[in-house]
């Protein structure tokens, strides 16, 4: 594929592939999918697997690694992110600064980006032990920032980490506890959070790693690209999706509940209105990851909340878009944010606060691409051609000619 891609641009041809669906654009050993068959694979590892027995922390290592952990391994990699959660206090300074109103998205993107100008010794990208530092500190921060982003929004003190918990548990507490007042973990949310980072963990070449790797490709260090990463995230059609699905779940239950005469909108391709939560570039069957959800989500909500109506719309959209020739034809399935809104409702985040957790869950994901991408002898930067549309070669004509 590489020598046929070097032989055509040596020939002056270009691909036309708009949006990328056809295009390779790297060569990975990170994660699998078999988007008709509906596998999804870390390093080799079945999803399924990896939700059922795994944590969140060891999943990362198996990405950016590629190995399962060792118990001592283990032990080093969570306690070297534990020493890295704290933030330096003059970020505090940066998150006072933006609106309260302001979305925790461009806020936790900005606070990425801003780690480049305080942590100015890990930034050489081919200097493998900085690489490392960044990777543990951004590991570590990321999930302070975002607990940080939270109470911004909602006019709370900021609570300092606390170093002897757990990774999701210590962001569980940040983002829910108050200074100076105890508070419980409940293990049944933790639970359910850690497993869905998990299953947002990575997802080979989608929109946001893309952006990783394509910024990374002109050498920008890791904290700038993962902030780019950030940004492509935020759009409603790739992470974006999961806030929307609640909106479009609560839009429909103010509407009365009218299931049918939504997905009828939706078929009529009427401006802005699409099944949120459904359809997939890659899986064309099913998303493993849709499965996983739907299976635990009513024991999760049940566990939660006990029980959400917006469960059970949900449940009817699903079925009636299963059934429905629109859906079929184009093979469109729910993917993993059809119920992860709901579960996050239910552990008590706020609906724009979703994309946030689910850029937490794919940052080890981000990471090890970049980490691939820069060790990568084949990486070039990224400079697509384009198809041009515009006018020939004119004259310039003075302003008063025009
Ligand atoms: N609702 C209604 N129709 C849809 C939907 C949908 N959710 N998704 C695709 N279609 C239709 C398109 O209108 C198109 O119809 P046409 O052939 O009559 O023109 C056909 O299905 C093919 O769709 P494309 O847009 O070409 O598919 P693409 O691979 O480019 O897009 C995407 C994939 C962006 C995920 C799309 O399905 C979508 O917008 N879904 C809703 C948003 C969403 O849930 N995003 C989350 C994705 S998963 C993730 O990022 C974690």
């Amino acid at each position: 594929g590489i020598e046929l891609g070097k032989l055509l641009a040596s020939t002056g041809y270009i691909t036309y592939d708009p949006g990328f669906v056809n295009t390779g654009a790297a060569s990975s050993a990170i994660t699998y999918i078999d988007g008709d068959a509906g596998i999804l694979r870390y390093r080799g590892y079945p999803i399924e697997q990896l939700a059922e027995k795994s944590t969140f922390i060891e999943v990362s290592y198996l990405l950016i690694y590629g190995e399962l952990p060792t118990e001592a391994q283990l032990a080093d990699f969570t306690g070297r992110i534990q020493r890295h959660t704290l933030l330096h206090e003059d970020l505090k300074a940066f998150f006072s600064g933006f609106p309260r109103d302001a979305h925790p998205m461009p806020v936790l993107s900005s606070a990425v980006s801003a780690l480049s100008t305080f942590y100015q010794d890990s930034l050489n990208p081919f200097d493998e032990p900085n690489v490392e530092l960044s990777t543990i500190r951004l590991l570590a921060k990321v999930p302070t920032l975002a607990a940080y982003a939270y109470k911004k929004s909602v006019g709370q003190p900021l609570l300092y980490p606390d170093n002897s918990l757990g990774l999701v548990e210590n962001f569980l507490r940040m983002t829910f506890g108050f200074p100076a007042e105890p508070y419980e973990v409940d293990p049944a949310v933790a639970k359910a959070l850690d497993l869905l980072f998990i299953l947002h963990a990575d997802h080979e070449q989608n929109c946001s790693t893309s952006t990783v790797r394509l910024v990374g490709s002109s050498e920008a260090n890791l904290f700038a690209s993962i902030s780019a990463g950030i940004n492509a995230l935020f759009g409603p059609l790739h992470g974006g999706a999961n806030a929307a699905v609640l909106d479009m779940l609560e839009g429909i239950r103010t509407d009365g509940g009218d299931v049918a005469s939504f997905v009828n909108r939706v078929k009529n391709k009427e401006k802005g209105v699409k099944l949120m939560g459904f359809g997939h570039r890659v899986y064309k069957n099913y998303d493993p990851r849709a499965k996983i959800i739907k299976n635990t989500a009513d024991e999760i909500l049940g566990k939660i909340s006990g029980g959400d109506q917006l469960l059970d719309i949900a449940k009817a959209l699903e079925e009636t878009a299963l059934s429905d020739e629109y859906f079929i034809e184009r093979k469109l399935y729910p993917n993993v944010d059809f119920y992860t809104g709901l579960i996050y409702r239910a552990l008590g985040f706020p609906t724009k606060f979703y994309t946030v957790l689910f850029a937490l869950g794919r940052l080890p994901g981000w990471i090890a691409h970049w980490r691939e991408m820069i060790n990568d002898p084949q990486t070039k930067i990224g400079r697509p051609r384009q198809i041009y549309t515009g006018h020939a070669a004119r004259d310039y004509r003075p302003l008063s000619e025009r």
